[in-house]
């Protein structure tokens, strides 16, 4: 369904398209990324780097410019993998504290590897996102970067919300549904093509391998970057921002801020 598409409610837009993910990839999303994510921590982030022909590093590198700091600020890292933007977030304001949370224990323990080698400390706690173990009004920022496409986003957006004091804001980047269908279709299968080979350069387990479908498919039923503006809206977030959405709309780069009415 597309938000032009939308004849009812936009709430109720936003439940049926999550709905429909659910009914989707369930099960992909509880056995299969998980095994994904236990088998690439070594190479993750050179699997990405050839896999996108190097555009990763420009768009890490994009989206942590983006994102405000100030000293004392304390930033969650939401599905945090491996600490990329952690380690970087800490090189550009060394002093924040940073949290990572994330369920896979073989992508966080390797994170604490690279953090300690880039000399920064980031506290690690693995955890199902879609409950987020903080209390509420924690977080100075929270971020989240090329995960959304595996989640429910209508359990973590709202979490988000939540852990965030009021007037912190929320940075998030992932790749997104172009809004134009040729582009969609020569992207997808561009995609599918990048996963194969990549796997086989690095020599993925079969689960890594037999993903490139599921890749695709995410992207397919997942946002157009309007759209993803429209459902940080609807889960309660205010001065919401399509900051940057790049090569039409294959990566959107958003923030929004937590104003809590008086
Ligand atoms: C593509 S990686 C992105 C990692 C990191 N944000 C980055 O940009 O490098 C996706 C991450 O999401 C995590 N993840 C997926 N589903 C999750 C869930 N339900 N709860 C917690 N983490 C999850 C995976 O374990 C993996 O580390």
């Amino acid at each position: 369904m597309q938000q032009s598409d939308m004849t009812s409610a936009p709430i109720d837009w936003f439940k049926q398209r999550e709905s429909l993910r659910r009914s989707h990839f369930s099960e992909i999303w509880s056995k299969s990324v998980p095994q994904v994510f236990r088998d690439v921590p070594t190479y993750y982030r050179k699997g990405n780097i050839v896999a996108s022909f190097g555009i990763w590093e420009l768009w890490v590198w994009q989206f942590v410019r983006s994102i405000n700091l100030k000293p004392a600020d304390h930033v969650l890292d939401v599905a945090a993998g491996t600490n990329d933007v952690g380690i970087r977030l800490l090189r550009k304001q060394p002093d924040i504290r940073v949290t990572a949370v994330d369920r896979s224990s073989e992508m966080q323990r390797h994170g604490q590897v690279l953090a300690k080698r880039n000399q920064v400390q980031i506290e690690s706690v693995i955890h199902d996102v879609h409950e987020l173990p903080f209390a509420d009004n924690t977080f100075d920022v929270v971020t989240l970067q090329a995960a959304s496409r595996h989640l429910q986003l209508d359990k973590v957006f709202p979490e988000i919300y939540r852990v965030l004091k009021p007037n912190g804001r929320f940075y998030h980047c992932d790749m997104l549904r172009p809004a134009h269908r040729m582009v969609e279709w020569s992207y997808l299968r561009f995609l599918r093509m990048a996963v194969a080979l990549t796997a086989s350069i690095f020599g993925s387990s079969e689960a890594s391998r037999n993903c490139g479908a599921y890749f695709s498919d995410a992207i397919h039923h997942f946002y157009t970057p309007e759209e993803l503006s429209t459902v940080l809206g609807l889960c309660g977030f205010s001065d919401v921002r399509c900051k940057k959405s790049v090569w039409a709309g294959m990566v959107g780069f958003h923030s929004a801020r937590k104003v809590v009415s008086e």
